[in-house]
């Protein structure tokens, strides 16, 4: 197979200190740039499939053990990955949802017909109180999705009261008399979801119109500050963006995007656990792509918006691959492999590149829905499983709240198709996008120690990195690496552990020159002191 060499960033490598055959690499300790929000390490919990029933909520009366309802595995297992923001309730689901159906006794609370995801009939025993309680257990911010699809100006405002409210307010007292006497803090509210598309179809002219409406009547009661979220574009949709900026303008704190994986425009998603080594190339060329998307989104909100007031939030990304052989239609339950953990791998590093526009990432999804941090058993037999995803993310928490350092990494690149799953074997033009298969990214820590993650992609080529660090000396290094024997390899109820994070020794510093052996299909996450 043909590759070619391009230089990611485009750095020129003046020093000669390593082997032969090494790859020349520095990181920039001395150019350091802005602090990594840790709001991009979000996760997204919509009412889809088992994410909220038989995800998150088991009730209290189940026998699968549970704190107040919660299922307390899925719980101990989020909270060790540090969980910043937790979007809900979608989503599609989002511009359906009535929230005064889920409050009051869990006996008198209505059902409903979950009219996008398959139909299901759900009782609403999970609604904004054991929502907003899971996230003061989590430790992490509530974002909110509110309804301007089906909803009313009304509905949306006294939800916002209801919530926030710790005044003498109607709201306020129907919160209390059930059950809840202090007002919730809540900053981020999205005022619609998919605008474009389930959200209620609309133009991004008349959506802008919607926004500027809804958005009058949510207060900021004593104490709390919204940070209000506009429904944004999809992929490639330019034009929603800059019509949003221009007409949406400062009254919004953050604008959405939605970038998937494989949803299946591009040709057929595929399974999640069975694919050829082009289809393994291509999900990985796509996935990179995201870098192209939000520079390009990024442009026109920093002509627009010069001071940066407005955040970018990614918050539905992941891949979206053939829902898993005999599970609901609708309930998008998928497995999760080492691939996933791939592009879970290089969407952060990307994210963390322009963390100073993009304030805010959610994966699709928390648990049992696309690329799920966790799977649980959908017979309700009480397995869990850990997704090769989810070690990324544990492995990746040192980088949130750190801050971003630059590396310069040379890397052989492929390239890849953007229609059907196609590697080409000559020099890259035009229609196809560039796969590297090497990426790293690294940030000074608040204890002051360097973290660096390094991925290389390839099916086959282990590489040896030599990283110079300019402005840190480097005394100490310790860490983890992410690999298995075959990039479809995932993790299952019988088998748990079969992709799961190992002590890493193959870094090695000597004369301020770090060493980092990186087998091809790993995922290393170093410890620099
Ligand atoms: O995450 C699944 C769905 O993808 C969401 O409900 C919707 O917003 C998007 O199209």
């Amino acid at each position: 197979m043909k590759t070619l060499f391009i230089s990611i960033t485009m750095a020129a490598f003046a020093f000669t200190a390593n082997a032969a055959d090494n790859i020349p690499a520095t990181i920039h300790a001395d150019k350091a740039g802005a602090k990594i929000n840790r709001e991009i390490y979000g996760q997204f919990s919509e009412h889809l499939g088992s994410c909220i029933y038989g995800g998150l909520w088991v009730g209290e009366d189940s026998p699968i053990p549970n704190i107040n309802g919660y299922r307390k595995d899925v719980f101990e297992a989020l909270k060790a990955l540090k969980v910043p923001v937790l979007r809900w309730p979608g989503g599609c689901f989002a511009d359906d949802y009535h929230w005064m159906d889920g409050i009051g006794p869990k006996s008198q609370r209505p059902s409903l017909r979950n009219n996008n995801w398959g139909g299901t009939i759900e009782d609403n025993s999970f609604g904004t109180h054991e929502f907003l309680n899971l996230c003061e257990m989590l430790g992490c911010e509530p974002y909110i999705s509110g309804n301007v699809g089906s909803g009313t100006v009304k509905e949306m405002a006294q939800w916002v009261e209801y919530m926030t409210s710790d005044g003498d307010t109607p709201m306020a007292r129907l919160r209390r008399q059930n059950g809840r006497d202090k007002a919730w803090h809540v900053k981020y509210f999205g005022i619609g979801n998919e605008a474009w598309g389930c959200g209620g179809n609309m133009t991004p002219e008349y959506y802008s119109d919607e926004f500027r409406k809804f958005n009058t009547y949510l207060r900021d009661y004593t104490g709390n500050k919204l940070y209000r979220i506009a429904s944004g574009a999809s992929d490639y949709d330019y034009d929603w963006t800059k019509v949003l900026m221009d007409k949406v303008g400062n009254r919004m704190q953050g604008i959405s995007l939605h970038y998937y994986t494989c949803s299946g425009w591009e040709g057929p998603k595929g399974s999640a656990t069975q694919f050829d080594n082009d289809q393994y190339y291509w999900a990985l060329g796509k996935c990179l792509e995201i870098e192209e998307v939000i520079k390009k989104h990024k442009a026109i909100m920093d002509e627009k918006d010069p001071e940066g007031k407005v955040g970018l939030l990614v918050d539905e990304w992941g891949t979206w691959w053939d829902e898993e052989p005999g599970t609901i239609a609708g309930h998008l339950y998928q497995q999760n492999a080492l691939r996933d953990a791939f592009v879970a791998s290089l969407s952060l590093n990307v994210f963390h590149k322009y963390t100073d526009r993009v304030k805010m990432a959610n994966i699709a999804q928390i648990v049992n829905v696309l690329q799920s941090m966790i799977l649980t058993d959908q017979e309700g037999t009480g397995h869990m499983v850990l997704t090769p995803t989810y070690h990324v993310f544990e492995m990746y928490t040192p980088f949130q709240e750190a801050t971003y350092l630059p590396v310069d990494l040379e890397s052989e690149v492929m390239a890849v198709s953007r229609g059907y799953y196609k590697v080409k074997k000559k020099a890259m033009d035009e229609g196809y996008r560039p796969c590297p298969m090497l990426s790293a990214s690294a940030a000074k820590t608040q204890d002051g120690s360097i973290v660096l993650a390094v991925t290389n992609v390839s099916l086959d080529k282990d590489q040896t990195i030599d990283f110079r660090i300019d402005g840190f000396t480097a005394k100490q290094v310790s860490g983890r690496i992410l690999t298995s024997a075959n990039v479809a390899d995932f993790n299952d109820f019988a088998h748990p552990a079969v992709v799961a994070p190992r002590d890493y020794k193959d870094a090695k510093l000597k004369n301020g020159v770090l060493t980092v052996k990186v087998p091809a299909k790993s995922i290393i996450v170093l410890n620099i002191k």
